[in-house]
């Protein structure tokens, strides 16, 4: 019988995405700039389900009820591929999933690229983006390597900044948790939307963090990119933080590494930090500053672990039989 197996990498946001302009289609309320990672990995694979007549999906080997992040993108694909034949969907992750590493990302990602090529369809990026966007509102970003563009005023079009060897940075992913986090973005950005009194404010800056991005990242101007992303993650944090109810999916650990990352900063090293929703610090740095930094933050917090990579590239399909 035919499988199709592809692997996608998550992506962490610099300028960050949290807030659906609509519910139904999954769109995003504004744009924003990714960078995809390698060494963490989504490997999705798809076959023809002849034991039952729905579709299932296993992630790490547990099946799952929830499919509502994985049917529309599949309902999107089937009008392309003209099939009604159901799906079994094996998705492993080689990270904590659903711990705010973007594992949803990437697991959409590898499940629009396995089924793409399973049935032959040569789809363009657009249809991909929207296939992808209709599970995961940041999905989309990790069809692309390197450093991506996720342009809400250009019907989401996703465009690559730079290529993943143009600017090869480190990212240190430090675990503070691997539980699965609590309230779902989907969750929070509703609150957030309906309830936080600055959510109208990280609208209206959205456009000039991009811009500043966009530039730092052209340039390869690190200082210039610590200073954005820091801005907008804060901004995202406090967007969570002032909603009914207040979110917060930091953690003792997630602020001892940040005042790590301080210390570290008057050192003298290069690194930028974002956090996304859940207690995790994904620190960016020069190559030549990662083991200094990882052994102090391992020294001097109670992270978990830290994932060393770098910049990954887009997905791929690794066996088609
Ligand atoms: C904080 O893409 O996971 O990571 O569209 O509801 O699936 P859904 O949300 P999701 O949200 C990502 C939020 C974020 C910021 C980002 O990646 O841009």
């Amino acid at each position: 019988m035919k499988e199709t197996v592809a692997i996608a990498h998550p992506n962490f946001a610099l300028v960050k995405y949290w807030g659906k302009k609509d519910s139904n289609q999954n769109r995003p309320a504004m744009s924003s700039i990714s960078v995809t990672v390698d060494s963490m990995i989504s490997k999705t694979k798809i076959f023809k389900n002849i034991q039952s007549n729905h579709h299932q999906l296993f992630i790490n080997g547990k099946e799952e009820s929830d499919l509502s992040k994985i049917l529309p993108p599949l309902e999107y694909l089937s009008e392309f591929s003209g099939t009604d034949e159901y799906l079994v969907i094996e998705s492993q992750n080689n990270f904590p999933t659903s711990s705010g590493l973007a594992s949803s990302a990437s697991g959409i990602a590898s499940f629009v690229t396995a089924y793409e090529a399973h049935y032959n369809l040569c789809l363009d990026i657009n249809h991909k983006v929207e296939a992808s966007m209709l599970g995961s509102g940041s999905a989309p970003r990790s069809l692309i390597g390197g450093f991506v563009f996720m342009d809400h005023k250009d019907n989401y079009r996703c465009s690559q900044i730079l290529k993943e060897p143009e600017w090869p940075l480190d990212v240190l992913i430090c675990i503070a948790s691997k539980e699965p986090k609590k309230i779902s973005s989907r969750e929070g950005m509703r609150a957030s939307k309906k309830t936080s009194p600055i959510y109208q404010d990280w609208l209206d800056i959205n456009h000039k963090h991009i811009d500043l991005a966009l530039n730092a990242i052209k340039t390869k101007n690190m200082a210039a990119l610590e200073n954005v992303a820091e801005e907008n993650c804060k901004l995202m944090h406090e967007v969570m933080k002032t909603s009914i109810p207040s979110i917060s999916y930091m953690t003792d650990v997630t602020y001892s590494c940040l005042s790590e990352i301080e210390n570290l900063r008057s050192l003298g090293h290069k690194l930028l930090y974002t956090i996304d929703a859940g207690p995790q610090v994904k620190i960016i740095c020069d190559p030549t500053s990662s083991e200094i930094i990882k052994n102090r933050i391992i020294e001097t917090t109670d992270v978990i672990d830290i994932i060393h990579a770098g910049i990954g590239g887009p997905p791929e399909i690794i066996n088609e039989s």
